[in-house]
This record gives structure tokens, C-alpha cells and sequence, in this order.
């Protein structure tokens, strides 16, 4: 049999009945397919509560922690409960506080974010970056390697990068069917990504903008037909 393709979809909401729905009609033979909460969604009043009930079911708890050491440990300290799968750090914290995460972190694993995928040249050179996104991205992925992350978050245009030097799972976003882009920069397709070696990618609003059972056919078209 050929091997699943794995999606994590973005639940980007605070309403419950709007993630209810989400997980009914993405439910498909097809894939493998992970829940990724992030901001909106825990931050949500009922959100937490929530996650903290579903079962049998890969979770990606989207936190980008980007913070000191100390207050990244307590962070993962006090979302363990959850007992989420996947947990996110932005790897410009430092090697320091990966490495001072991944200590603690336990059965999650631990996901190093890179250059996020909404920010093109121009905009890094703004924020002060001198050195271009792909340079960049290289050096966090070594930077995750040394602290020992579990995967990367990078763009589906940086996986042959991150490649050379990272060995662990590579999960991305900023995946889109059409020219559609939202606020994200660095897009690719679903087929290109998986083919650039992507293991998973994460899309949100293109599944869960609209009617999610089409999105999903169409999705399905893309990567089969
Ligand atoms: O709706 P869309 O497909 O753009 O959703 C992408 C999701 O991935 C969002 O939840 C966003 O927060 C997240 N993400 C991202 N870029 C990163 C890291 C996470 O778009 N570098």
C-alpha cells in the first residue's frame, strides 16, 4: 500500500462548534492527519479545556514559544498535562533555551520554528537580518540539530535546506492550491512540497475557509488525480 500522506490541520478559530466540525469532515482514509492548535484557539476561554478531552488524536499544540529559558520550561511545565504530540519553540530563542526545552519536554516532541513562512527578504531586512531567508533558515536548522529538536518548522521552499543538516521530521506551512496566499510569502503546492520531502504540512485556511468537505476533495484531486 502506498504510504499516507500526513497533514496537520490548522484550527484556527475560538469557536468549538467551528472545531468540531473541522475534525468531523477532515476525518479521511486517505490521510494521516494531526490537529494543530495555535494561539487563537488555546488562548480561546473554552479552547484549552477542549484539547485537553480529545482523544485518540495527534495534537500539535502551536505555542512559537519565544522567550528566555527559564519561562520557555515553565511554559512546557505547565502544558503538560495536555499530553500533546507536538509542541513549537522559535528556534531564535537560542541554543540555550532549546536545549533547556528539550530537557524537559519529555514525550513531546519538541518542534524548533524557523524563519516564519509569512516574512519574505525584504521584510527580514526591516527587522534588522542582514543575511537572506535561505541562509538563515540553514543556520537554525543546525542550530535544531545541536539542541537535538525532534522536527522543523520551515517553508515547504526550504525543505531541500534544512535537509542537509537536519535529519528529523520536517513539517510545513504556507501550503496553497491556488495563487490564494493570505498573508503567507514562501507558498508551495501540496505536491511540491511532499515532493520537496516534506513529511508533513500544515494548512489551514484552504481546508478551513468555506465548505471543508469540497476543500478537502479538492485536495484530494491535486495529490491523487
Ligand atoms: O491558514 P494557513 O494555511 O496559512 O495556516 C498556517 C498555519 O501554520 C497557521 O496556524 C500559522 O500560525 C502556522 N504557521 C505558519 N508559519 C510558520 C509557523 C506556523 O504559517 N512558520
Amino acid at each position: 500500500m502506498m504510504k499516507k500522506n500526513k497533514i496537520f490541520i490548522a484550527c484556527d478559530s475560538t469557536s468549538i462548534l467551528k472545531i468540531k466540525k473541522i475534525i468531523k469532515y477532515s476525518t479521511n482514509a486517505r490521510f494521516i492527519i494531526g490537529y494543530k492548535f495555535g494561539l487563537e484557539f488555546l488562548n480561546s476561554k473554552n479552547g484549552r479545556n477542549f484539547v485537553s478531552k480529545l482523544k485518540k488524536k495527534i495534537i500539535f499544540a502551536d505555542l512559537k514559544l519565544h522567550d528566555i529559558p527559564n519561562t520557555c520550561v515553565s511554559a512546557i511545565k505547565a502544558i503538560k498535562d495536555l499530553k500533546v504530540n507536538y509542541l513549537t519553540i522559535h528556534i531564535s530563542s537560542g541554543l540555550h533555551a532549546l536545549r533547556a526545552a528539550k530537557k524537559v519536554s519529555g514525550s513531546m516532541r519538541l518542534v524548533g520554528v524557523s524563519i516564519l513562512t509569512s516574512l519574505n527578504n525584504k521584510e527580514l531586512k526591516e527587522i534588522g537580518f542582514n543575511k537572506d531567508v535561505k541562509k538563515l533558515v540553514l543556520n537554525q536548522a543546525k542550530l535544531a540539530n545541536k539542541a537535538k529538536l525532534d522536527a522543523i518548522v520551515c517553508s515547504p521552499q526550504e525543505v531541500n535546506i534544512v535537509k542537509k543538516v537536519f535529519k528529523n521530521e520536517i513539517i510545513t506551512p504556507g501550503i496553497r492550491l491556488n495563487s490564494k496566499n493570505n498573508d503567507q510569502k514562501r507558498t508551495l503546492t501540496p505536491k511540491q512540497a511532499y515532493k520537496n520531502g516534506s513529511d508533513w504540512l500544515v494548512i489551514g485556511r484552504p481546508i478551513t475557509k468555506g465548505n471543508i468537505k469540497r476543500n478537502i476533495k479538492t485536495l484530494i484531486d491535486h495529490l491523487y488525480k
